[in-house]
């Protein structure tokens, strides 16, 4: 089977530089080696309430993201996940393969729900088996994640080996994880233990896609630092100080050696500020495309429909397959 890659971004809040550097940017390189399919995962999105017209502009926001960060719908399918009835079909027919104990082990599901889990929904309890039916739909062998999904991604490879020792198959290849790089964790501006995430109430936390040069600016000349002195990589002792490394290490693509060789005996402030100027030079031009492609919203549908078109038909023959073998009457 040829290398098919399958990835996803949920469109919830705000688009945030984590989300560029951590995923969608690798993307770009991989549509020349693979044949790529990239998602915007509205079902998952709806796990948690959203306002029916936010989740609609959310769409179109991560539509014109990854086309604004160089993901060419020439070559390579965007498409909204609702369009394709594939994903929840077979997530119903996976999830008849997914024992609680496995479902239980989720340590996201967990640290979302806390001590409330009688409250959280079904659909956020069966979250992972849908991202497996994400990826098994179009049996792609290839998922770049951040390390975040990594034990979800395993367990869409168990899934995947429970479905074919049932059936007696190898229909679905077992789906490898691309974890790339020093931005897999890109963490939070103002706590550099917890991830940057769209959810944080502090604004001041993330770079959004969004932001103009003068909010990129004050989020980093904000941004929490600590009182060793000179700028140096050590994860447990300087998070905040790793982390800000990490970024600039991503965005100027060179080691984070390289980085501290550079910064190394310079001060936070300096260091901020050239941080913060080679992350305007690299946003702005997407910033201001993105801006662009969302007065067209017509050129943005138009693409997703075009996507959810190739991605149904790719889906619509394994689906057809898939209900054979587990013995669904062909009609
Ligand atoms: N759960 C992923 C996230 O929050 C998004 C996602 C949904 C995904 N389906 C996927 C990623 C399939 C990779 C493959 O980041």
């Amino acid at each position: 089977m040829a290398d098919r890659i399958f990835s996803g971004v949920q469109p919830t809040g705000n688009l945030h530089l984590g989300n560029y550097l951590g995923a969608i940017r690798n993307w770009v390189g991989m549509q020349n080696q693979y044949e790529c399919i990239f998602c915007v995962v509205d079902l998952h999105a709806i796990t948690v309430p959203q306002k029916p017209d936010d989740l609609r502009q959310a769409t179109r926001e991560v539509t014109a993201a990854y086309i604004a960060c160089g993901v060419d719908p020439k070559k390579s399918i965007i498409f909204p996940q609702s369009s394709v009835s594939a994903h929840s079909d077979l997530a119903w027919i996976l999830g008849c393969h997914t024992p609680l104990g496995w479902l239980n082990r989720m340590t996201q599901f967990k640290e979302k729900t806390g001590k409330n889990r009688d409250n959280a929904s079904l659909g956020l309890y069966g979250y992972p088996v849908l991202m497996a039916a994400d990826i098994l739909a179009y049996r792609a062998t290839h998922v770049p994640v951040g390390e975040d999904q990594k034990q979800h991604l395993e367990l869409a490879r168990d899934i995947a080996g429970a479905f074919n020792r049932y059936y007696e198959n190898d229909y679905f290849p077992l789906p490898e994880p691309l974890i790339q790089g020093p931005a897999t964790r890109i963490m939070s501006l103002r706590d550099g233990t917890k991830k940057m995430s769209k959810s944080d109430e502090s604004d001041y936390s993330r770079i959004n896609l969004t932001d103009d040069a003068e909010a990129i600016d004050l989020k980093f000349r904000k941004a929490k630092s600590d009182m060793v002195e000179g700028i140096s990589y050590d994860e447990s002792a300087r998070p905040e100080a790793s982390n800000l490394i990490n970024i600039f290490s991503a965005l100027a693509n060179v080691s984070r050696e390289a980085v501290v060789n550079d910064y190394g005996a310079r001060n936070f402030s300096d260091f901020k500020k050239a941080l913060s100027a080679l992350a305007i030079e690299q946003l702005s031009p997407i910033t201001s495309l993105m801006r662009e492609l969302l007065k067209d919203v017509s050129y943005i549908d138009a693409v997703l429909k075009d996507g959810a078109e190739k991605a149904g038909a790719i889906a619509a023959k394994n689906m057809k397959q898939i209900h054979e073998i587990v013995g669904f009457v062909q009609l």
